[in-house]
């Protein structure tokens, strides 16, 4: 028995960090291609529990920061990440609801950031967001995603029944088995009018980048994820959830032959 809806909530009350193929260092490869000015409006699509906003905001503190969520769980933990970095002031949150309107202007940001969202929507919520996303971006406006893609030596079917296991394990699907596969992933972003700047496997890359690989900065959001582990060790609800999700985790993805991979991309709207 648990005690969670789905595995995000799990994560969302102990304060996680980083929820996307690679962890930290897929956020900081994005870093390193975003090249970013450092005074942009970024608005982050699914910023789950903020982390991403903090570290964005400790490199480039002249940036004007945004970020919004479904779930109201994540949020409540985005809001005291953001509380307890001193940033509370500087970062808007806003409460996302499916398959409406993103509460922000047209041609309104900069960049839109996504880490582990647009790959584990459906094909008809997937295309909502993508006209969303280009709809507040400025004509010229960054895209910038990682999203966990499908190899393409793996089927449709293949796809469709691991997403199965991990939709009855996890309460959530692994990525979309139509869309989210690397050998289509950039077609899709294009025809919804996106040129792509860079792409490339996360895994692959070693061009961090001096700054980017310092903590010195973000060493109260490293606290909050500490003190959101202690609270999985010393109460006993999480941490027998987390020991479930552990072992069914173990269950559902014990193939050797690796299936995912996280994929960086930078696309520019036109
Ligand atoms: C795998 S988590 C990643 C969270 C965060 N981006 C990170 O990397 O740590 C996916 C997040 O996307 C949010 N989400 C899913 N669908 C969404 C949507 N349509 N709009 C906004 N947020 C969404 C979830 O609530 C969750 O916080």
């Amino acid at each position: 028995m648990t005690h969670y809806k789905n595995v995000l909530d799990h994560y969302a009350n102990i304060n996680t960090s980083f929820l996307h193929g690679a962890g930290i260092k897929g956020s900081k490869h994005l870093l390193s291609e975003a090249k970013l000015a450092g005074n942009e409006s970024v608005f982050e699509l699914g910023c789950g529990t903020g982390a991403s906003l903090v570290l964005l905001k400790h490199n480039f503190p002249g940036l004007a920061i945004s970020g919004g969520d479904l779930s109201q769980t994540m949020l409540n933990a985005a809001r005291k990440r953001i509380r307890f970095c001193g940033l509370h002031k500087e970062v808007t949150l806003y409460k996302l609801q499916q398959n409406q309107a993103i509460p922000l202007p047209d041609n309104s940001k900069d960049v839109v950031w996504i880490e582990s969202v647009l790959a584990i929507q459906n094909d008809q919520q997937l295309d909502f967001l993508l006209k969303e996303i280009h709809r507040i971006l400025k004509p010229g406006g960054k895209l910038i995603i990682n999203e966990t893609l499908w190899l393409p030596h793996v089927t449709i079917e293949q796809a469709n029944r691991l997403n199965e296991e991990c939709q009855k394990a996890f309460g959530i699907i692994q990525a979309n088995a139509n869309n989210a596969r690397l050998d289509n992933w950039g077609d899709i972003i294009e025809t919804k009018g996106y040129s792509i700047d860079y792409h490339g496997c996360i895994e692959s890359y070693s061009n961090l980048g001096p700054s980017l690989t310092s903590w010195k900065n973000n060493h109260r959001s490293r606290l909050f994820d500490f003190l959101g582990k202690t609270k999985r060790l010393v109460n006993i609800k999480y941490r027998s959830d987390h020991k479930t999700i552990i072992q069914k985790g173990e269950q559902v993805i014990s193939s050797r032959v690796k299936v995912l991979n996280a994929y960086a991309m930078v696309a520019r709207k036109y």
